[in-house]
């Protein structure tokens, strides 16, 4: 296995963390590269599950090497809640590696969060309240905390002097009724950074030798193309570049070091918060999906909006990512329906469109046209089994014909199709002619 970067190609969720712990067993380092502790990444292994914010999800596999890199959010106190649980769970959490560079959220952070979402009114984002966007403009306006300072004790004091009576003045000047403690909050942050300091590390030279060495490589994506800050669907999006040229300066890496690419679609198409949706259903097709496939957010709890694949934006993300490869996941969820639909085009004002407009009013005018095919059987766990060793023929007629619409339609091989949550419960393509 070569360096590879797993990236969403949807609106997050597409079932990324489990696809990184499968591919992980052949990896040697596994790195998340953007986004923070709004990203919710379930792991189920046996019957154990695993929820991961900042984590890599490769670090449930012992002795790999997990990093998380400078274009990560971190919120400290977050992030040894989640080393704590693990180590509680009797994982070991010594082969982690924190960047310097990384920018640290702060609790004024996630209170602007909260602000700024209650005065947008009707045009919330839905976001998931965790500090992200504060953060990420902190970092760009040059006012950010980097993990290298929060874990130097003098160089955070002296910072914090400056910025918590200045963030508490937009704070009182946005309206919320909360501020930050100045001495409260430096005392625990004070403890966080000699907590965290012992994995606190220059990673970009650490990934540098790892490719000098030619070690295998994860790279972990978290939310999805959509989401992207640039390219999805504005301002409906996270405040990170989710894509896959991110992985190099998000990492430190050069982008000649990425051999692979692998996107990770869903079957259909999930979405928490607000924004445009074109293949989204309601009712009882909603509720009957939502239900099997268990969609509520790993990180909020909330309930994620759900709808047909839509090949509109399995192409825009293919052409914006260069997927080497596809992971299909959670195709048993759609079992047992009577039909299964997919969005090839759409039409916008009386005319076939096959690309995502940049304006969000023209997106809303977007009217989906679907391909219908038959729908498959439940498959039942029992039968799991004997599919994974006997191959892709396995498969229902049905379903096979959907994966392989899926891959001429996308222009991408379907390298993974997740059949289950388990750890094994998928179908591997990777070295297997159909
Ligand atoms: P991520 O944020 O992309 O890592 O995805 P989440 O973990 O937030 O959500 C995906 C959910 O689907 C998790 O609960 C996974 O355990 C689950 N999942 C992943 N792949 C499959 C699959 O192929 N089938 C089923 N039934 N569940 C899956
Ligand atoms: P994973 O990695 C799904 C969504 C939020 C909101 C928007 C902005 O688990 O796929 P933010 O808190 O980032 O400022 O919220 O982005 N969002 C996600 N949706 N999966 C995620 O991560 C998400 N991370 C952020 O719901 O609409
Ligand atoms: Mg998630």
């Amino acid at each position: 296995m070569p360096t590879i970067a797993v990236i969403g190609s949807q609106w997050g969720d597409e079932g990324k963390g489990k696809i990184v712990d499968f591919l992980a067993e052949e990896a040697q380092v596994v790195v998340r590269f953007q986004g923070g502790n709004n990203a919710g990444h379930s792991v189920k292994v046996g019957e154990e599950l695993y929820k991961l914010h900042h984590l890599p999800s490769g670090i449930l596999r012992p002795g790999r090497l997990a990093v998380i890199g400078n274009g990560v959010v971190i919120d400290p106190g977050v992030l040894l809640g989640e080393i704590d649980d693990l180590k509680r769970r009797g994982k070991s959490v010594r082969n982690l590696k924190i960047s310097d560079r990384a920018h640290a959220i702060m609790p004024y952070h996630k209170l602007l969060d909260g602000a700024e979402e209650r005065l947008r009114k009707s045009g919330k984002v839905g976001t998931t309240g965790r500090g992200i966007g504060p953060a990420y403009s902190d970092k760009v306006g040059r006012l950010g905390i980097r993990m290298g300072e929060l874990v130097d004790e003098d160089v955070l004091r002296e910072r914090l002097e400056f910025v918590i009576p200045l963030k508490n003045k937009v704070l009182r000047a946005l309206g919320s009724e909360t501020v930050v403690d100045e001495k409260t909050a430096t005392m625990e942050l004070v403890d966080y950074g000699r907590r965290l300091k012992p994995f606190v590390t220059d990673t970009v030279s650490i990934l540098h030798k790892a490719i000098d060495e030619k070690k295998r490589i994860l790279f972990e994506g978290a939310q999805g193309t959509m989401l992207d800050i640039d390219h999805g669907t504005y301002p409906f999006v996270t405040s990170s570049t989710t894509v896959s040229g991110n992985v190099a300066s998000g990492s430190g890496i050069s982008p000649n070091a990425l051999n692979e690419i692998f996107g990770v679609t869903k079957a259909y198409t999930t979405r928490v918060g607000a924004g445009p949706f074109p293949t989204e259903l309601h009712g009882e097709l909603h509720e009957r999906i939502a239900e099997k496939g268990g969609e509520f957010g790993t990180t909020t709890g909330r309930s994620r909006r759900c709808g047909w694949l839509d090949l509109v934006v399995l192409r825009y993300a293919q052409a914006l990512n260069g997927f080497t490869g596809l992971a299909l996941t959670k195709i048993d969820v759609l079992g047992g329906l009577d039909e299964v639909k997919v969005c090839t085009h759409y039409k916008l004002d009386g005319r076939k469109s096959t690309r995502i407009p940049s304006d969000l009013r023209s997106l809303e005018r977007c009217e989906p046209v679907y391909r219908c095919f038959d729908g498959w059987e439940e498959l039942q766990r029992s039968e799991l089994k004997a599919i994974i060793k006997g191959g892709f023929s396995q498969l229902p007629k049905s379903l096979r014909d959907f994966v392989l619409f899926v891959e001429k339609e996308s222009g991408v091989r379907i390298a993974l199709i997740g059949l289950g949550m388990r750890r094994n419960e998928l179908l591997d393509l990777r070295r297997k002619r159909r």
